[in-house]
């Protein structure tokens, strides 16, 4: 399809079966109608996906969730009134409408509202829900302008709405609520402090690959390079020892220490939501400029800061099989 896609087109793409990305505040979404199964299997290729690793669905506003789940307790509607639209993804028990093949096989449907007006118009325009895994491959890094989209999945979309950079930078919280008190299953645009305003106690935050899609490997969301967490006072150090090495060293730091030995720096926000919207760019950015290793100072903890310092440990995280410089991009998991 040339030229900017119509919302209209755009739907009529889904309709037919077809593979739509669109922009979320989060991430860029590879959308498809989550109520035919055909549509839904060539998500799982596109991507090269394992089939049990289970879609968001999304849908245009919260009134859905009565509808695609069953037995929705209170806490859920408290934190879908407070949070949505936006980037909080909830876990409840899957309604009949909800095929297994979305669920990856399992009793639970993860669901979300995106606050973002391309988004919104999208879902309202088709009337249904839209599975939407962010639209890169399997195991690496999330995009955040159609640009990405168009570079890592090109042809295998048959439209792209382009809606301009994302403004969170980073994926959603999803939370469970199906086995009593809430659990983080994976940290996103929404702070912990904000959810345990609304829950009223701390949340437990679980790793979800390890109880939902075993053998998941805990490297995801990983440029080529190899990424190193340093704090600020290791970094000259570690870089000069790279350096003596003969490592390209990309550099990604809040701090204006002098970083005379580093082949690539990208600068960051020194807020932890400034530094979540350039993340993805920036390590896109330092694979393209080649460097061996990216070595990145990272943000506090506080609100969407946790998100970060998940997906970089993530990245950084040792890695199954080789990451050949020129390899496809699904060669990590
Ligand atoms: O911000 C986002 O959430 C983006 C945008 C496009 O909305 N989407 C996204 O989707 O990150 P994806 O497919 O890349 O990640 C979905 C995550 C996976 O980790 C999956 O295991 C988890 O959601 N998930 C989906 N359904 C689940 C369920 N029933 N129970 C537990 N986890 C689930
Ligand atoms: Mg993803």
């Amino acid at each position: 399809m040339s030229g900017s896609p119509t919302i209209e087109q755009a739907v009529r793409v889904l309709r037919s079966g077809g593979l739509v990305a669109f922009p979320t505040e989060t991430v860029y979404g590879l959308g498809a109608d989550a109520g035919q199964s055909s549509a839904v299997q060539r998500i799982f290729r596109v991507k090269r996906r394992p089939t049990s690793h289970p879609l968001i669905v999304h849908v245009s506003g919260k009134e859905r969730l009565a509808e695609l789940a069953v037995e929705v307790p209170d806490i859920a509607w408290r934190l879908a009134n407070q949070f949505w639209p936006g980037p909080l993804t909830l876990v409840v028990r899957r309604g009949p409408a909800i095929s297994l093949e979305v669920t990856g096989g399992q009793e639970t449907v993860a669901l979300r509202v995106p606050n973002h007006p391309l988004a919104l118009e999208l879902l309202s325009a088709f009337g249904a829900g839209i599975v939407a895994p962010s639209a890169n491959r399997f195991g690496r890094i999330s995009p955040t302008c159609a640009a990405h989209v168009q570079r890592d999945l090109g042809n295998e979309v048959d439209c792209v709405l382009d809606g301009g950079d994302c403004n969170v930078g980073v994926e959603s919280t999803i939370v469970d609520v199906t086995r009593g008190a809430p659990i983080v299953l994976r940290p996103g645009g929404i702070g912990l402090e904000a959810l345990e305003d609304v829950v009223g106690k701390p949340l437990r935050v679980e790793d979800a690959s390890s109880v939902r899609a075993p053998g998941q490997p805990a490297s995801h969301y990983a440029p080529r390079a190899t990424v190193q967490l340093v704090s600020r006072s290791e970094l000259n150090e570690r870089l000069e020892a790279l350096y003596r090495q003969g490592a390209r060293v990309g550099v990604m730091t809040t701090s204006e220490v002098g970083l005379k030995n580093a082949y690539a720096t990208v600068r960051l926000s020194d807020e932890p939501a400034g530094f979540a919207r350039s993340l993805y760019a920036g390590l896109r950015e330092l694979d393209d400029r080649k460097v061996d290793v990216v070595l990145v100072v990272p943000p506090d903890e506080r609100g969407v800061g946790l998100a970060v310092i998940d997906r970089l440990r993530r990245a950084a995280a040792p890695r199954q099989g080789a990451a050949d410089e020129g390899a496809d991009d699904d060669e990590l998991e």
